[in-house]
């Protein structure tokens, strides 16, 4: 792990703090209470994959749900800044517990990196926001959900995120393996495939992995296994956009 994330290196130098410092207890927040569990951050995959895609997609706003001690906020919001996009709070960060239980951890990773311009942190959660976001017609080209994984929070999450993409928009849902996440994963493919095509990550991941990583990856894949999965949202109506013609 202390090699690897130097792929991301070239995203901000906070990124260093959070990898090798967080398991020396090093990475403090607001009050100086020390972090050190490393769940609470994205692996290097899956941020190398959220850069790379935002690099390739040129969204014009992007969100997150779930921004913890900030990682994947500087992959997203790093990526609009380094396009040169001009701060405009574009990426969205939504998180209830970033002063309470991540005692600003996620805030303060993102000033340091001067990234503060780029972002706006909504403290509250998703469930409540997401449909406000909708309500006032957002868009984002790429969403990335990693907050709550109970089946309920999950589903809601997506449901909402999938109504802010707009044509060509893309998904990002972490820990796609947990069951919980899984069940949502699986209603996604079988129930909204007009609207949602499964989006191929293998080329973000392919640095330094020969034609064995490459095989054990689209095994994972067929399995279910891999740890992120994306859908690219086509022009279709989702199912119940329809719903004008008659109930369903
Ligand atoms: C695994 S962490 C996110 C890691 C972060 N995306 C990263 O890459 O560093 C999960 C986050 O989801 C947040 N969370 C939990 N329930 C939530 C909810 N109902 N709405 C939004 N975020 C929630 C937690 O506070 C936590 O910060």
């Amino acid at each position: 792990m202390e090699q690897e994330w130097r792929r991301l290196a070239f995203c901000r130098p906070q990124i260093e703090d959070l990898f090798v410092n967080l398991a020396a207890g090093r990475v403090a927040g607001r009050s100086g209470r020390p972090f050190t569990d490393p769940a609470t951050l994205s692996s290097v995959n899956t941020l190398a994959t959220l850069r790379g895609l935002a690099d390739d997609l040129r969204p014009e706003a992007t969100l997150e749900v779930g921004l913890a001690l900030g990682a994947s906020a500087l992959a997203l919001a790093g990526s609009l800044a380094d396009r040169g996009l001009p701060a405009a709070r574009q990426h969205v960060a939504i998180d209830p517990f970033q002063s309470t239980a991540f005692d600003d951890v996620g805030r303060l990773t993102i000033q340091r990196a001067g990234l503060d311009g780029f972002v706006e942190v909504i403290e509250e959660p998703s469930a409540l926001v997401l449909p406000r976001l909708v309500a006032a017609g957002r868009r984002f080209g790429l969403v990335y959900v990693d907050g709550s994984h109970l089946y309920e929070n999950v589903f809601v999450d997506c449901y909402y995120a999938v109504g802010l993409l707009g044509p060509g928009g893309v998904l990002v849902m972490d820990d796609a393996p947990h069951p919980h996440v899984a069940r949502v994963v699986r209603f996604l493919r079988r129930s909204w495939r007009q609207s949602l095509v499964p989006l191929d990550l293998w080329p973000y991941r392919a640095a330094g992995a020969g034609a064995r990583g490459r095989l054990r990856y689209r095994l994972a894949e067929a399995l279910g296994k891999t740890q992120i999965v994306a859908f690219r949202r086509t022009a279709a109506a989702l199912r119940d956009e329809g719903a004008a013609r008659g109930p369903v």
